[in-house]
């Protein structure tokens, strides 16, 4: 009988895999034995694999320039990276490294690429999407860069506000893009994103106002689907809209000549995850070009901006098991050395699941548990992988040591659960301030804490 929890992967998958192999009893991810570093670091250990993020670039270009070809696209492809799922400075100088363009979401963004640029890292001719609703600060950030000699700064308008205060400030002509603001899925509470500008007010826009502003040039219309792209009717026909809205934009609008799709290209989220990348890739670039030609419209520059795809399948979390309890009949708890709320934020607050493995004893028989996080929250644990409604790992033994990992966490965790007090989408910390009473009863304030600067972000993120 098989019961050696190696045996329950072999079954699980098509197990050894490019990515998990074995040395013994010891899990190895990408060739690098993780054990090792458990010695050497000690858990709870975050780790960043910094190949896979070159790997998945070349893949997405690849599979894109396939299509291209094979579809006689008449128009090139461009990834551009979005800064928003890691701004770690070790990622910024890997995705740059592979000449990457940049998305960006918010001020502070700007602040990062100047640091870049000041260093050598990131140049002048490189495309910046600056998506994100644009407060006073990321304007200033926009126009600066415009000012300075950025010609390939494109801040996609997301609202109808935005555009005066860009010009107002702005010595140069400069390009701009527009986001759509895309129907949500069936299944969500609202049926609009209230990110970009609806469908039946953009061509208007853009002849009441935009083209008569001789400061600017539309060149992008940008529409990004929140769940991502998949084969479902759903985004077919969003992509459909989408491309068809171009068109008549573009009969209105000769300096059109861009469609940013956006991100949500997924990754393996469990062990037989299954996604056909290249029919869908091939599938977007056919259908943009069937109804760009059924309109005599002329094929747009096509642009992505790959976050989780970029970096999630680079990151992994380790966690060794600091104890087991039994609090019922059938419930096993394995305690984790750290928390899920604050080291895998989407676990607990989306339901996200992860490629999962033990670290160590592949040799040991295994067990159904439950994982439990350190903190005091009912909420932080975690029981159950996409693939089945459970967790299994080797039978604890007592006085022997286990670990586990969660595999391609590399994108948004950090920033969601404040990694070391950086933000999501880099928004900084609101100022604190504390309100008391004096002997008199009258109300007094007092400034605990300014409103976080950029440097301070910047700082935590290694620049
Ligand atoms: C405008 C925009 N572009 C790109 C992305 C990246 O999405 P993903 O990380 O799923 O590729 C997001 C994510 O929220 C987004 O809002």
């Amino acid at each position: 009988m098989k019961v050696k929890y190696s045996d329950l992967i072999e079954q699980t998958i098509d197990f050894p895999t490019d990515e998990f192999s074995l040395d013994g009893e010891n899990l190895l991810w990408y060739g690098v034995d993780l054990m090792e570093l458990i010695k050497q670091y000690g858990t709870p250990l975050r780790l960043a694999y910094l190949p896979k993020i070159d790997e998945n670039i070349s893949k997405a270009r690849r599979l894109f320039n396939v299509a291209i070809a094979k579809a006689d696209y008449k128009a090139d492809y461009q990834y551009c990276y979005c800064t928003k799922s890691s701004h770690f400075s070790f990622v910024m100088e890997t995705v740059l490294k592979n000449g990457v363009n940049i998305e960006c979401s918010s001020a502070f963004d700007l602040n990062l690429l100047e640091a870049l640029f000041v260093e050598g890292k990131f140049s002048k001719d490189k495309i910046i999407l600056c998506n994100g609703f644009k407060q006073p600060q990321y304007i200033e950030n926009i126009q600066n860069f415009i000012n300075n000699g950025f010609d390939n700064v494109i801040p996609i308008l997301d609202n109808k506000f935005e555009l005066e205060h860009l010009v107002d400030g702005a010595n140069e002509k400069f390009k701009i893009g527009i986001r759509i603001a895309t129907e949500e899925e069936p299944k969500f509470d609202f049926y609009t994103s209230r990110l970009g500008i609806r469908y039946s007010d953009i061509i208007p826009y853009y002849k009441n106002v935009i083209k008569k502003n001789k400061q600017v040039e539309l060149k992008m219309l940008h529409f990004f689907i929140n769940t991502g792209i998949k084969d479902t009717s759903y985004y077919w026909n969003e992509l459909g809209k989408a491309v068809e809205l171009y068109c008549n934009l573009r009969a209105e609008c000769p300096t059109l000549d861009s469609l940013d799709i956006g991100g949500g290209l997924p990754i393996m989220t469990h062990l037989d995850f299954n996604y056909d990348y290249e029919y869908m890739i091939e599938e977007i670039v056919a259908q943009i070009k069937s109804v760009c030609q059924s309109h005599n419209t002329p094929e747009p520059r096509l642009f992505t901006e790959f976050g989780n795809f970029t970096v999630g399948e680079s990151g992994a979390m380790l966690y060794g098991i600091v104890n087991q309890t039994q609090q019922n009949d059938r419930e096993l708890w394995n305690m984790i050395d750290s928390s899920f709320i604050t080291t895998l934020p989407d676990t607990w607050a989306i339901d996200q699941r992860y490629p999962f493995l033990s670290i160590n004893n592949w040799d040991s028989p295994y067990e159904r548990v439950h994982l439990g996080g350190l903190t005091c929250d009912s909420e932080d644990f975690y029981n159950a992988e996409v693939h089945s409604n459970a967790i299994f790992l080797p039978k604890m033994q007592p006085d022997r040591e286990q670990y586990v990992g969660f595999f391609h966490c590399g994108a948004y965790q950090e920033s969601l659960s404040g990694f070391g007090g950086v933000k999501h989408c880099l928004v900084p910390a609101p100022k604190l301030v504390i309100i008391d009473r004096d002997e008199n009863g009258e109300y007094y304030t007092k400034l605990f804490a300014k409103e976080q600067s950029y440097k301070s972000m910047l700082k935590i993120l290694g620049y």
